[in-house]
């Protein structure tokens, strides 16, 4: 349980508030590369941490994150016209290039230096991995991190959205509460391969596992290293090791397992009460099949990115489906997900909640949070602001599922399979880790 001022700083994340302070501090994800094509003529208007802004690409492929409205007085730029080295409002003419400096003002008479006196509001930009990425913060930003899932080749990553309608807080912490996954997204097809699934059969209202997860956690330099241990069969645990970064991101084994690969879930408030989810999966070794991980997903989208299982139609919840194979009733991760979190309300108040062991994780998240906010008031950087190129790469972040002993260490297993992931790293070509 929170107060009300802590869930007002971990949720708010406006311009001016403590916790909107900490999330500038961050490079966020600001709109999916496919959304702004190369070539593209027409502006993308967006919204993020409750700004209003508008994301062009200028004459070179360059990205330009600018204030709406125009400068001059007032207008949409969303609506203007990419040529000329920028953006041109099609009020009056003024020209604004990726910095916001505005180059041409029409309307003036010929001499006049007002132009070089003019700047809009805008943010750095940089591309990596599918996303366009800003910073909203004050100062020199700091280094873009250079996540595994970010710098595979292309074709290897799958990257994709989808909006919650809610408070992004809701949605970053449905994935560090590993209890649910055997229950809301039973039958949970990503753990088919260590046999505590639902293929054991449907045992209706407790799910299909039998026996308590096991939850442990440790601070790391990002985020926190997490664990849950899973009896799988008499003598045997399933280990599953996975991250949350901060401040908004987890990455969890997925389909790919953390062997081939894995998934990441990051959450980048629109506003207030809604957000887009930015959903990963990767490969270390070969093309992704992305229809495949769409499937996987449930992502089945509306050209906007609000998925068509949605609150207005009740997320398609099945009930006939319910008594013979269906926990929920609702088909797919995205949907399940989505319906768990948008269901809180826009912004949940945590002064109503009752955590117990399987909130673990989240509790020590929200420490973690709750630092950083303190930490940026008192004018530090908050936790896993890199701005050391040498820090910037991360093989401490294990994620990793597998079957092991009965009472294997979970640290130990998590430094071996470091290990093992570095040396396979360190050959040139590079094969599958058995
Ligand atoms: S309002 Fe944009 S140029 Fe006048
Ligand atoms: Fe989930």
């Amino acid at each position: 349980m929170l107060t009300r001022e802590e869930n007002d700083l971990l949720t708010r994340t406006d311009r001016g508030t403590p916790g909107g302070e900490m999330m500038r501090r961050y490079w966020l994800p600001a709109a999916l590369s496919e959304e702004l094509p190369a070539g593209a003529d027409a502006p993308l208007q967006i919204r993020l941490v409750g700004e209003d802004l508008v994301l062009f690409r200028d004459d070179d492929g360059r990205p330009g994150l600018l204030g709406l409205h125009c400068p001059h007085r007032g207008a949409d730029l969303s609506y203007g016209r990419v040529e000329d080295g920028g953006l041109r409002c099609v009020y009056h003419g003024w020209l604004f290039d990726v910095s916001g400096q505005c180059r041409d003002q029409p309307g003036e008479p010929e001499g006049s230096d007002f132009c070089r006196k003019v700047r809009q509001l805008s943010y750095p930009c940089q591309e990596l991995g599918g996303v366009i990425f800003a910073y909203l913060g004050p100062g020199e930003p700091p280094l873009l991190p250079r996540y595994e899932f970010l710098t595979v080749p292309e074709e290897q990553r799958f990257v994709s959205k989808n909006y919650q309608d809610c408070n992004y807080l809701q949605g970053s912490e449905g994935n560090i509460d590993p209890v649910h996954n055997n229950l809301l997204h039973h039958p949970n097809t990503n753990l088919e391969h260590t046999g505590v699934d639902g293929y054991q059969g449907f045992r209706g209202g407790r799910g299909p596992v039998p026996g308590l997860q096991r939850l442990d956690c440790e601070v790391t330099r990002f985020g926190l290293e997490l664990c849950d241990t899973t009896p799988a069969s008499p003598g045997q645990d399933n280990l599953r090791t996975y991250n949350f970064v901060m401040p908004s991101l987890t990455v969890f084994p997925g389909p790919m397992g953390g062997k081939r690969g894995y998934s990441g879930n990051w959450h980048v408030p629109i506003d207030n009460v809604s957000h887009f989810k930015y959903t990963f999966i990767f490969n270390r070794y070969e093309p992704i099949d992305r229809d495949l991980a769409r499937r996987r997903l449930g992502l089945g989208l509306n050209p906007d990115y609000r998925l068509v299982q949605n609150k207005s139609n009740r997320y398609m919840q099945d009930r006939a489906a319910m008594k013979t194979h269906s926990y929920s009733g609702i088909q797919g991760f995205a949907a399940q997900d989505t319906w768990a979190i948008e269901g809180m309300g826009p912004i949940y108040d945590r002064t109503q909640e009752h955590l117990g062991y399987s909130d673990k994780i989240i509790v020590a998240a929200r420490k973690q949070l709750l630092k950083a906010v303190e930490d940026v008031r008192q004018g530090k950087d908050p936790q896993h602001v890199t701005r050391d190129p040498a820090g910037n790469s991360f093989p401490d972040m294990v994620v990793w599922v597998e079957t092991v002993p009965e009472g294997t260490d979970w640290r130990q297993f998590r430094r071996q399979v470091q290990a093992q992931m570095e040396q396979a790293a360190a050959q040139p070509a590079a094969a599958p880790v058995a």
